[in-house]
């Protein structure tokens, strides 16, 4: 007998096989029942038979409850019909564990329900897809900077300064010194790239944003890439080359689960680079003409503007130069214009809003000195980011893509609480 995985299949046709799954779903009637199994790797349905299998047999079978474990062994046949394109002939059914009063049915159940049993939501077969995407996009990403001769540099989660404003820190006690919890590793991730030239960082983030909107969450994973020697045009060519990297991955290899999500697949296929880019001021002027009078020179974008914006184009497109003021204290200016930076928001299509920011950094001690006094900063907090600037210092630039936004994206997911296993959103820490 050969132990396979559901994902394995394939390499099986025709041969008897031995699979530990749960009971996912089941319908059955006098002479057949229908399993719908699943054991992490995939899902397939195991057809039970009376007349082949016996009545004992098959009244085990038509017995078991939702998620329920069992070990099944049985006939791999190839089956047209499904979208897995395999089905297994039952042979035998072994229970391991009887599942009692499943809480999520088939039925369709409330947002807050399924929220407060995120441990077990996580198996329905919607939820395996946007893992399964998530998992390709940190595959992909990995691919994309190693073959491209970056170094994965980890910066702290620990930190004793605030890159984005000091307005969203979670505090915390580092003994008897003040700490907050990373909101990016930007400033750790700059020092990196003059030690290594080209780098890259993948982990956590946090912000104590109170916006509670299907685009933010309070942790989230941020892909920090930071390049010596990069000025702000070669940034922009990264990224699109990156995004258009990681959506036709996921096209390639995530074939199955974008199906079961239902993703519309042709406009993932138009993700390539290069992506168009409009400046802030002409943003501005199209939202104007636009109707949306809410909004003059110098006022940020929100989600109706982004998406309005975005709507023209079917690639996610860059918004650059934006005004100085509505930026961080580390953004190059425009050396034509000191009232926007060198820096660009990518909007992602579909609605899905801004997934990437960056810039080219300040390079200059005596600017970005100024700029710490201007933004009120403790200058013996940044002491050594400054120092940076005094040892052979180079222009650089870099940017942090969100993963869970740009999981819901290429997912076709409309709320970013589904992208990543267990949500920390505003007024919810459980489970
Ligand atoms: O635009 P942000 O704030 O940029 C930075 O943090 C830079 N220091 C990155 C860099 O240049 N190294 O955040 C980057 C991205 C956003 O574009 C968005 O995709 C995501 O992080 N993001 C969030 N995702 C989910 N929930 C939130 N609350 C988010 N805040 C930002
Ligand atoms: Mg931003």
């Amino acid at each position: 007998m050969i132990k396979s995985t559901i994902a394995e299949l394939p390499k099986n046709v025709d041969k008897e096989v031995k699979i530990g799954a749960w009971i996912a779903n089941k319908r059955s009637s006098g002479k057949i029942a229908f399993l719908q199994l699943r054991d992490g790797t995939g899902f397939v349905q195991g057809v039970v038979v009376k007349s082949e299998v016996g009545e004992e047999l098959f009244q085990t079978a038509k017995s078991l409850t939702q998620e329920s474990s069992v070990y099944v062994t049985g006939l791999v046949q190839k089956d047209e019909r499904s979208p897995f394109g395999y089905e297994l002939l039952v042979k035998g059914v072994q229970l391991i564990h009887s599942s009692v009063d499943y809480p999520i049915t088939p039925k369709e159940h409330g947002t807050e329900f399924l929220m407060d049993n995120r441990h077990l939501w996580l198996r329905s077969k919607r939820q395996h897809a946007v893992m399964k995407v998530r998992n390709e996009i940190i595959r992909a990403t990995y691919e994309f900077f190693n073959e491209n001769g970056f170094t994965k540099v980890d910066p702290p989660i620990l930190t004793g300064s605030a890159p984005e404003g000091t307005t969203e820190l979670f505090a915390t006690k580092y003994f008897d010194e003040d700490a907050y919890l990373s909101q990016s590793g930007q400033l750790y991730m700059e020092a990196a790239a003059m030690a290594l030239g080209k780098v890259f960082s993948f982990g956590p983030t946090f912000r104590a944003e109170k916006s509670k909107t299907r685009r933010h969450l309070i942790e989230f994973w941020m892909i920090e890439p930071e390049m010596a020697f990069v000025e702000f045009e070669d940034n922009l060519v990264v990224q699109e080359e990156y995004v258009s990297f990681i959506v036709q991955s996921v096209l390639k290899n995530c074939a199955l689960e974008l199906k079961t999500l239902g993703r519309d697949t042709s406009k993932l296929e138009k993700i390539k680079a290069p992506f168009p880019r409009i400046s802030y001021d002409d943003a501005v002027k199209f939202l104007q003409e636009k109707g949306f009078d809410d909004i003059t020179w110098g006022d940020d974008f929100g989600a109706p503007h982004e998406t309005a914006i975005a709507e023209s184009y079917d690639k996610p497109v860059f918004i650059t130069h934006y005004p100085t003021t509505l930026k961080p204290f580390y953004m190059q200016p425009d050396p034509n214009r000191e009232d926007v930076v060198l820096c660009a928001d990518l909007i992602a299509p579909e609605g899905y809003g801004e997934i990437i920011g960056g810039s080219e950094r300040i390079h200059d001690m005596d600017l970005l000195e100024k700029r710490v006094e201007e933004h009120q900063l403790d200058t013996e907090t940044y002491k050594w980011y400054l120092e940076l600037r005094k040892y052979g210092s180079v222009p650089h630039s870099g940017f942090g893509l969100g993963l869970e936004r740009t999981v819901a994206w290429i997912s076709g997911v409309e709320h970013v609480r589904e992208t990543i296993p267990f949500p920390r959103l505003l007024n919810r820490l459980y489970p």
